[in-house]
């Protein structure tokens, strides 16, 4: 077995946002300074909170992640990043109104001393949306490389050992892969003709492969998704994860899918249903947005159920994601699904999941992970896309010639066995020893 050697996470670690003031990288911001001054814990962070097995059920061994691996403390997270609107993000967590008036005063000082640097943005992308504060260049290789100035002003300016990108902004409208995406030589001659196929946030992850830093996709934005980019982030010893954070109605429909099939109960619908009503909710009521979002959120299901195996359960099913714009909610979506079920002899049935939750306040914990896992990974020396990851992703970025795992506990599995792997620990394959009759010792530390 090759033997992982991790580099310190001594220092500060660099975390520049993509959208830095929407509504999720404001929550984030909010939730980890009000956990530095001690108002919080960082409820809903694997990494912060979530524990590890070691060892038989019988060693009764179960250290919390932050220990067992060496990651950032989040302490050391220095934060920078990029909008369309200058704006400090004491004044846009004001607007996105996910947190209240005493929660925000309490941090204000932290809030109001972060503006982001100005974005490259184009409306062709983002229909809804209309900014100002955006750079200039003559074509997109330019504005490329402005964002590598930035990554590399904001590492010397505040001293940092490493950075993190991630992307939380807009969902842009839908492209396909298409040549242009393919090799890097194309993708570079495309941004220097500005081909339409290269969109903002294209130009976000390569300007950070360029510069050597892990790119997190937390959109379903195609973005770093493009075999050029990935290929560079390969050749570049850089590791890249996406896309679209995994956080409430998927979050669902990964664990009930994987229950319907492990009973083999068949279905005959699922229709999933949303209102929304903060500005994330306002740029996917654009169809071509939404479009994007539907090509994340619908792919799951058949991925899980795999209905070229099980034809007379999975085969006919209709599958309906709806997201309606709905302003008096704001950050509060409900989410509904109805599923169509049948069990023996073919009889029906029906399940009903009624989800009133907080968009942001889900997402914000996902976003820390990501970071502190991405920077694991990078520190790791692990390169390319970081399917372990995948828990985190409606939909998850994978190599050409397999297909992603969606199943929320087979994700999670990968996810705590790939830290054992990397602390040289053996893996847990849940083999019982004592129903097993077997002489390979090794097995009996893994019951
Ligand atoms: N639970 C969740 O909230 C959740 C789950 C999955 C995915 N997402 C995705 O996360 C992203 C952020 O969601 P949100 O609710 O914070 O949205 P938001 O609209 O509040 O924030 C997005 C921010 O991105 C900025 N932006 C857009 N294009 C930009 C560009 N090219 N450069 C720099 N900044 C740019 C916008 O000005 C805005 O401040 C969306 O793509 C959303 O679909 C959110």
């Amino acid at each position: 077995m090759e033997n992982y050697e991790i580099q310190k996470a001594d220092g500060k670690l660099g975390v520049l946002i993509v959208g830095l003031n929407g509504a999720v990288s404001t929550t984030f911001l909010a939730g980890i300074f009000a956990i530095r001054k001690g108002f919080s814990i960082p409820i809903g962070s694997l990494t912060q909170m979530g524990t590890i097995r070691m060892g038989k059920r019988s060693d009764n061994n179960f250290p919390l992640i932050k220990d067992f691996v060496p990651l950032t403390s989040i302490d050391d997270l220095v934060f920078g990043g990029w909008d369309i609107r200058d704006e400090t993000c004491y004044e846009s967590a004001t607007y996105a109104k996910v947190l209240n008036e005493k929660d925000l005063n309490n941090i204000s000082e932290e809030l109001n001393a972060i503006k982001p640097m100005k974005g490259v943005f184009d409306q062709y992308y983002v229909k809804r949306l209309t900014g100002d504060y955006i750079k200039e260049g003559k074509n997109k290789y330019e504005l490329m490389t402005k964002l590598r100035e930035d990554i590399k002003s904001f590492r010397q300016i505040n001293s940092l050992e490493r950075v993190v990108v991630i992307w939380a902004g807009s969902t842009e409208v839908f492209i396909a892969q298409k040549e242009v995406h393919n090799k890097y030589e194309s993708f570079l001659n495309g941004m220097k003709n500005n081909d339409p196929d290269i969109s903002p946030s294209m130009l976000y992850a390569y300007a950070a492969v360029a510069e050597g830093v892990p790119f997190i996709n937390g959109s379903p934005n195609l973005s770093v998704d493009v075999p050029a980019i990935v290929e560079f982030a390969t050749d570049n010893s850089v590791p890249v994860a996406g896309k679209d954070f995994k956080t409430g109605q998927t979050l669902i429909k990964t664990v009930i899918a994987p229950m319907l099939k492990m009973r083999l109960l068949g279905l005959n619908g699922w229709f999933s249903n949303n209102i929304l009503g903060n500005r994330d909710g306002e740029v996917l009521d654009d169809p071509e947005s939404f479009k994007t979002k539907e090509e994340s959120k619908l792919s799951v299901l058949d991925t899980i159920l795999q209905p070229e195996l099980y034809k007379e359960l999975y085969s006919e099913y209709y599958h309906k994601v709806r997201i309606n714009y709905y302003p008096p909610r704001g950050d509060n979506k409900e989410g509904w699904d109805n599923i169509d079920i049948f069990g023996w002899l073919g009889y029906p049935m029906e399940l009903k999941i009624n989800f009133l939750c907080r968009d942001s306040i889900l997402a914000a914990p996902i976003m820390l992970d990501l970071i502190l896992f991405a920077d694991l990974a990078k520190r790791s020396n692990m390169k390319g896309i970081q399917e372990w990851m995948s828990v985190f992703f409606k939909s998850p970025m994978h190599s050409e010639n397999i297909v992603p795992e969606h199943d929320l506990f087979i994700q999670m599995m990968k996810l705590k066995n790939t830290l054992r792997r990397l602390m040289n620990k053996a893996p847990i394959t849940h083999l019982d020893s004592n129903g097993v009759k077997h002489n390979i010792e090794e097995y009996e530390n893994y019951d």
